[in-house]
């Protein structure tokens, strides 16, 4: 739709490692700019990131979410063409998913149908992965839709466990995965459109 630099809002909860590694990609990339980062937690780690890398942040109440009327505001007075969800724990309202039809991206730390769904994130993920004898995990970037977990997968990466590997060792197999391939997911998608 000839987008030439296409913006991007980034939505997360809690520290915002990916959040950080997208931004300093498209500084180097230049096919899009980091414009917005959104979180639901006034302590997110993530907003002092924002803070440090100079880019404008939003704490959004649980109202305001889900009435989204503001929220959406704030995205079209921002010109914001994509929305990357990064570790961000709540669910979309549909307003926004209307709005941003196949615009809104997720990272899920695990292999999607398995350890997805409403209350499976973070370390709760690797937990599992790690008690099921699962010999392998990864990461599936999908389409965001109303349902947890559940909307259109973009690309998956999987990582080869160990036998006796804990969930702290799954997690940093994983988030190397997440650094290596969403900035580079999310610019083939914001490229083909
Ligand atoms: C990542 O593992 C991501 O896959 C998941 O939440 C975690 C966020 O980590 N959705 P960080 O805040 O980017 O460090």
């Amino acid at each position: 739709m000839g987008i030439n630099l296409a913006r991007i809002a980034i939505f997360a909860s809690g520290n915002g490692s990916n959040a950080e590694n997208i931004v300093h990609y498209f500084e180097k990339q230049k096919t899009a700019t980091v414009d917005l980062i959104v979180s639901n937690n006034p302590n997110a780690f993530v907003l002092e990131r924002a803070a440090k890398l100079g880019i404008e942040s939003h704490i959004i109440s649980r109202a305001d979410f889900k009435q989204a009327e503001n929220l959406l505001e704030l995205l079209k007075n921002k010109k914001i063409d994509f929305i990357v969800l990064a570790g961000f724990l709540w669910l979309i309202p549909s307003e926004l998913i209307i709005s941003y039809p196949n615009r809104i991206l997720n990272i899920h730390p695990a292999l999607l149908p398995k350890y997805g769904g409403k209350g499976m994130y973070g370390d709760f993920v690797h937990q599992a992965v790690s008690i099921s004898g699962d010999t392998k995990s990864g990461i599936t970037i999908h389409f965001v839709n109303k349902a947890y977990d559940e909307g259109d997968i973009i690309f998956q990466k999987s990582v080869e466990i160990e036998a006796g590997e804990d969930s702290d060792k799954i997690a940093e197999k994983v988030h190397a995965l997440e650094y290596e391939y969403f900035p580079v997911i999310i610019e083939k998608v914001i490229t083909s459109k």
